[in-house]
Order: structure tokens, then C-alpha cells, then sequence
């Protein structure tokens, strides 16, 4: 792949959509579907405002510290365009060293620097009427920093070792996961390319600060992952579930897919406890105390957790016959059709339908 891109999926093959409803955005990436998922309000209301923003031109900042989604974002946000079928490229100017940003980003000529044995095109040629997603752009240099404001006011770059000037037609989209305004504040950023990044402005919150979403996060992490391996659906205990809805998660959604990735690998057995977490995540304490205005949020996590561990166990008995675990539990079959949507429980049905879709083998 010519480019340092941010996933390794096939870049050109990205396409997203917001169909669906903003709760659960289907991102289908490389053939690969993403979810964005979460009923945060705040997160809502950042859904919202990409679909608003989507087909336009305007320049795009997603604010967010590091794992909480803003490459997710940025494809949302190509995938509803009518930019589509046109390459998403990415660039994450933090990975690659100053001196290579530039060719990364204009391309450079043959020979136009030690080891340019071809011309090779950067991506705001490469991505023609596409989008450039700058990853970390808080990591570019100076001269670059000229450089990408010229692109912005009139589309214009120079290939390095080249004295004729390029048109783009791409779309930018910038991420940062430090304060950019803090920087421009201390001369490191130019207050004029902010000013140009920053037409739209999207925060995505930290994990920590939507615990109400952990539940729902590691119940779709742990069915992806089991279904990619073939393993059982697993349930998790309500203390399991507590621990990991209290912890921080500096690495935020990344951090969880991993460690959720991990327990599924490890899983000694369908139902997990707290003994299956890795030992550092048993020892350190958990989060302190909620503040108030999070107990609902906190509350609606442990009930989640219970209602899904409760319910997946009453399946469990009667076999996936949903009258049955209904009948057995005291609840109604309409409420438990409900819920066994909304945590997308296993049930006899469902493997009816697997069975049936199933190729067939005929013998000769
Ligand atoms: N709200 C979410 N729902 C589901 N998966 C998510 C969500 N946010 C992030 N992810 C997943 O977490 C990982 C990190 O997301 P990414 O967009 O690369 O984060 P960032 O660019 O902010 O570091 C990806 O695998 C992504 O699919
Ligand atoms: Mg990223």
C-alpha cells in the first residue's frame, strides 16, 4: 500500500452509512461492517451533526483522545457523502517523521530527494475527489503547516522536488487527541490553520465519561469476536461486568475491544467471572465513586449487565425456546423478546435460521 494509513483495511474500499439510526451506525469498511454504538447523549448528538455535516465540503476537526473513535468518525463522514466512491486516504502524521510528512502528504519527484528513485504521488493527489483524513495533525511541522494551509485557502500543493502547482480536490479531515487550541495558544499550532480545520468542530467523549456505554460494548465486542472464532456466546457475571464498567480506560473503546478480545481467546468456560480478568485489572482499584450526576449511567450499566447474565442463563436452560425461559422466569414472552433484542441473546430460532441458510452438501 503506497500510504501509512491508519487501518489496515483496503483504504479505497471504504465506504460507510448512517443507515440504521444513529444508535447503531453500520460502517461498512473493506467489506468489514464497524459499528459505532452508544446511546450517550452526547454521542447522539455528535451522530447528528455528521449527518448533517456529511455531504458537504466543509472541514471537519474531531477532537478525541486516543481509541474513542474519530477514524470511525471520519469514515462516517466520507461514507455519507457523495464522496464515496471516491478513496478515503489516511495520513497519521504522528507515526511518520517529520522529513517524510511532506512527500506522505504532496508527493515528491524523481529524485527529488535521496532514495526518490520514481516520482510517487502523496495523497491529496492520490485521493483525487476523495477525502484525506490527517490523523495527529498536531504532529505536523511547521513548514507543513504552511504548506496545508495553502491547500486549504485555494487547493493548491507543490510535489517536493517540483516547481509546478497541483490542484486538490480532496476533502479534509483532521483528528487531534491533544488540545489544539492549548497549542495555538503556545505558538505551536498557527492559529490561522486552526481557524480552517475548525469549521466543524466534533468531540467525542472519553469512555470514562459514558460508563452508561460499556455494557453494550463489551456485549458486541464478545459476540464479534466469538463468532469470528467459533466459541459460544458468553455471559458475564454482574461483578465482572461492575469492574469493567468502573474502570478508566485511557485507551478507551480500543482498550476495551482488546481486553474484551482477549477474555473471548482465554475463556475457559461460557460464563465469566472476575477471576477471568487479567491479573493487573484485578489488582488496581477500581474508579472512585460516581459522582452524582453518573449514577444513572452507572445504575443502567449493572442492570444491564444482570438482565443480560440473568437472561442468557434462563435461555440457557430451556434450550433457546423463548416461551419456555419466559414461562420459567415469570416474565411475558413479549417483554422477553424485547429484551433478547436488545442484548441480542442466542435462541433456538435464531440457530433454526443459521442451520437453514447454511450451504448444503449433496453427495454423489
Ligand atoms: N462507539 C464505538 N462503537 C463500536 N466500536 C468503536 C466505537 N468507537 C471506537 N470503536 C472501535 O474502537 C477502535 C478504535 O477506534 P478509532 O476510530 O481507531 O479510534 P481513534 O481514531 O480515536 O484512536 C476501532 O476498532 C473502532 O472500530
Ligand atoms: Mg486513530
Amino acid at each position: 500500500m503506497p500510504f501509512s494509513a491508519t487501518s489496515s483495511a483496503p483504504l479505497s474500499q471504504s465506504h460507510a452509512t448512517l443507515q440504521g439510526g444513529p444508535r447503531c451506525s453500520p460502517v461498512v469498511d473493506g467489506g468489514e461492517p464497524l459499528l459505532l454504538l452508544g446511546d450517550d447523549p452526547r454521542l447522539l448528538r455528535l451522530l447528528e451533526l455528521v449527518r448533517r455535516v456529511a455531504d458537504t465540503d466543509a472541514t471537519v476537526l474531531i477532537n478525541g483522545e486516543t481509541g474513542t473513535g474519530k477514524e470511525v468518525v471520519a469514515r462516517l463522514l466520507h461514507g455519507e457523502s457523495r464522496r464515496r466512491r471516491e478513496p478515503f486516504l489516511a495520513v497519521n502524521c504522528g507515526a511518520i517523521p517529520e522529513s517524510l510528512q511532506e512527500a506522505e502528504m504532496f508527493g515528491a519527484t524523481r529524485g527529488a530527494f535521496t532514495g526518490a528513485a520514481a516520482s510517487r504521488a502523496g495523497v491529496f493527489e492520490a485521493a483525487t475527489r476523495g477525502t484525506v483524513f490527517l490523523d495527529e495533525v498536531a504532529s505536523m511541522g511547521h513548514a507543513l503547516q504552511v504548506a496545508l494551509l495553502r491547500v486549504l485557502q485555494s487547493g493548491e500543493f507543490t510535489p517536493i522536488g517540483s516547481t509546478q502547482s497541483r490542484v486538490s480536490g480532496a476533502r479534509i479531515i483532521a483528528a487531534a487527541n491533544v488540545n489544539l487550541q492549548a497549542l495555538v495558544a503556545s505558538g505551536q499550532f498557527r492559529s490561522d490553520l486552526y481557524y480552517r480545520l475548525n469549521v466543524i468542530q466534533l468531540d467525542l467523549p472519553p469512555l470514562r465519561e459514558r460508563r452508561g456505554d460499556i455494557a453494550k460494548l463489551v456485549a458486541h465486542f464478545a459476540q464479534t469476536f466469538c463468532a469470528r472464532y467459533g466459541r459460544p456466546p458468553l455471559t458475564f457475571a454482574p461483578a465482572l461486568l461492575h469492574r469493567l464498567c468502573a474502570h478508566d480506560y485511557p485507551g478507551n473503546v480500543r482498550e476495551l475491544q482488546n481486553l474484551v478480545h482477549r477474555l473471548v481467546l482465554l475463556a475457559g468456560s461460557s460464563s465469566l467471572t472476575l477471576s477471568d480478568l487479567p491479573h493487573d485489572f484485578q489488582t488496581t482499584s477500581p474508579a472512585p465513586v460516581q459522582p452524582a450526576r453518573l449514577f444513572r449511567q452507572a445504575k443502567a450499566c449493572v442492570v444491564e449487565g444482570f438482565e443480560r447474565a440473568f437472561l442468557s442463563a434462563a435461555l440457557a436452560r430451556s434450550g433457546g425456546v423463548i416461551a419456555d425461559a419466559a414461562r420459567d422466569t415469570g416474565l411475558s414472552e413479549r417483554v422477553f423478546h424485547v429484551k433478547v433484542r436488545k442484548y441480542a441473546l442466542a435462541t433456538r430460532a435464531q440457530e433454526r435460521a443459521a442451520r437453514d441458510t447454511e450451504p448444503k452438501v449433496t453427495q454423489a
